[in-house]
């Protein structure tokens, strides 16, 4: 039987990919997806969601959007890495449909409580919705059989030096899911910038299909920004890894660690602190991937992604 899996995401080139390669997978059934203002803001990050969701011939899939802002902190956008669209590069048509009525966090509830068998929960922007999630519905959280997220890293940043854009666009957010108690699962910096999408697979993309031009298109532009401030020859695609990962464990190596999120320092705000060496005595409270078989990676993601009609 295949994995239920949510997922929850602010598209964004990589997210776009991610939902295209849960679509593409036939070990997982996407029950639904909701959005949250990261990349850019809510009404961008919403509606292209269902752009994606349309363009790959699945505009019936269920789409709620949820926070427009982090819990605490001022909203943030990241339009130098996705544009002023959130998803610049193709010439993807506006969304037909809208967001179903329902908020993310009440909409997230009901799928989790009516489903008979609890549900992987893949978050790959700031982690607003899944805390707000965990306050209000405690009862349909223990619907969740684990939470792979995007997001963190063991030993670098990319929107500070000391952070990764999800973590640190809401802090609080993060901290409230690493401490909540669940099963959580940490895809961050460290294994996807060592996954590289090149040129070579843009154009094996282009030539597939029409979706595949599409997702060239949205390779083409994000690689621009990748190669500017890295030097990187091709785009991690990060919120694809943790996509990856539920649906072919074995293509991540984890470690179980204690993971605590800094909040009160600026230089460091939303620092993914891992207790790789085990220093502090505390307990695991998350799998932090430490290893990826980044070619296995790369080969699914082209070739099931290129592979949708
Ligand atoms: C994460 O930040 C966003 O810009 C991407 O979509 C990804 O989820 C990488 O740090
Ligand atoms: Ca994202």
């Amino acid at each position: 039987m295949a994995i239920p899996v949510l997922i929850d995401c602010d598209p964004g080139h990589d997210d776009a990919i991610a939902l295209l390669l849960a679509l593409a997978s036939p070990e997982l059934e996407l029950r639904g997806v909701t959005t949250v203002a990261g990349n850019q803001t809510l009404e961008k990050t919403t509606a292209n969601a269902i752009r994606v969701l349309e363009a790959a011939g699945h505009g019936q899939l269920p789409v709620a959007a949820g926070a427009e802002r982090p819990l605490v902190r001022e909203p943030t956008r990241a339009a130098e890495v996705h544009g002023d669209s959130g998803l610049d590069g193709p010439a993807l048509p506006p969304a037909r449909a809208r967001a179903i009525e329902a908020h993310a966090i009440d909409f997230l509830a009901g799928a989790l409580l009516s489903s008979p068998q609890p549900v992987t929960l893949v978050p790959l922007g700031p982690l607003t919705n899944i805390a707000l999630l965990l306050a209000r519905h405690p009862g349909a959280a223990e619907r969740i059989e684990r939470v792979v997220l995007m997001g963190g890293a063991i030993a670098e940043g990319n929107v500070t030096p000391a952070a990764e854009f999800n973590v640190w666009a809401d802090p609080e957010a993060a901290r409230r899911v690493f401490d909540s108690g669940l099963d959580v699962t940490m895809v961050g910096l460290d294994v996807t910038h060592r996954a590289l999408v090149g040129p070579d697979h843009a154009e094996q993309l282009r030539a597939s299909g029409s979706l595949g031009r599409i997702v060239a298109e949205l390779l083409d532009f994000y690689g621009g920004f990748h190669r500017e401030v890295y030097g990187f020859a091709g785009s991690p695609i990060h919120d694809a890894v943790a996509v990856a990962c539920v649906a072919v464990p074995g293509l991540l190596e984890t470690a179980h660690r204690h993971v605590a999120i800094e909040c009160a320092s600026e230089l460091c705000r939303g620092r993914t602190v891992v207790d790789l060496w085990r220093r502090t005595g505390r307990a695991p409270n998350a799998h932090v991937a430490v290893g990826i078989d980044a070619e296995a990676f790369v080969e699914l993601l082209v070739e099931r992604v290129g592979g949708l009609a």
